[in-house]
């Protein structure tokens, strides 16, 4: 059975930032007492970097010990990973390098590869290796981090797209309205697997796609690829900034406030 949402508004940016930073650890800190390692996924796009530059700052980058976690990709462009649009590009130089994570510890996905089907095979594999899940189960990780586009999609997944009915496959090539266009996903299956999911969205140009997913009037709102991430029995938060969260009634919110 679906968990309700979790809505959380900061007061600020730099409140949102250091919100998102004590999730993810809070999340690694469950992870690592229950099996002794954490496995997360990172959004794309540029959001993420708000969440990096907290992670690696003086107040965060001491407070979790990142070496018995795996870091995964929600969704990556197939383009090289030095190309400054790869998500894997902004997650190495903004976080990896900053907190001294190794190769060993990060599970690229293979965006440049000229066989696209073969790239999102092995992808699965490996996530079902480091999870140990053997199909047709869906791999479970213990953190994926979302994004949201102002059209409702979120990882790879666009409105309309045939795989967002894709339950069975772990990771699927699709094509993105914005550039650049070919792209690798995790499908719906294994993201409403996970024990938690945490939509990161920030800025006024998302105020409107976020009333309409949390607030959804009509069927299509709720056909939107972000309205159907609801996992399965993990937690689902949405960290929103006052600016994103502006169409929300505040009965339907919870106010971050902080003392620092
Ligand atoms: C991508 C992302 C995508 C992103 C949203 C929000 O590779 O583009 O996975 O889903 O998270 O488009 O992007 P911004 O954070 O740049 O607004």
């Amino acid at each position: 059975m679906a968990s309700t949402p979790e809505i959380r508004v900061s007061s600020d940016r730099h409140s949102w930032a250091a919100t998102a930073a004590e999730l993810v650890h809070s999340v690694g800190r469950e992870a690592l007492r229950e099996k002794g390692q954490f496995f997360i996924a990172l959004s794309g796009g540029a959001t993420p970097a708000l969440l990096y530059e907290a992670l690696t700052s003086s107040v965060f980058a001491g407070r979790f010990d990142w070496s018995r976690s795996t870091f995964f990709f929600g969704d990556e462009r197939c383009i090289p990973p030095d190309d400054s649009r790869s998500n894997y590009a902004l997650a190495n130089q903004a976080l990896f390098i900053p907190l001294n994570i190794g190769p060993s510890q990060v599970c690229r996905m293979v965006g440049e590869s000229r066989d696209q089907q073969a790239a999102t095979a092995d992808y699965a594999q490996q996530l079902r290796r480091a999870t140990n899940t053997a199909a047709p189960a869906q791999p479970q990780l213990d953190l994926i981090l979302l994004g949201l586009g102002e059209d409702g999609h979120t990882a790879s997944l666009f409105p309309g797209s045939p795989i967002l009915r894709d339950r069975e496959n772990v990771i699927a090539v699709t094509q993105s309205p914005k550039g650049p266009p070919a792209r690798l996903t995790m499908t719906l299956g294994v993201i409403n697997r996970a024990s938690v999911v945490l939509f990161l969205v920030v800025g006024a140009s998302k105020a409107g796609v976020v009333s309409t997913i949390l607030n959804p009037k009509i069927e299509a709102d709720r056909q939107l690829p972000a309205s159907l991430v609801a996992p399965d029995e993990g937690r689902l938060i949405w960290l929103l900034d006052p600016a994103s969260a502006a169409g929300l009634s505040r009965d339907r919110v919870s106010m971050i406030v902080r003392e620092d």
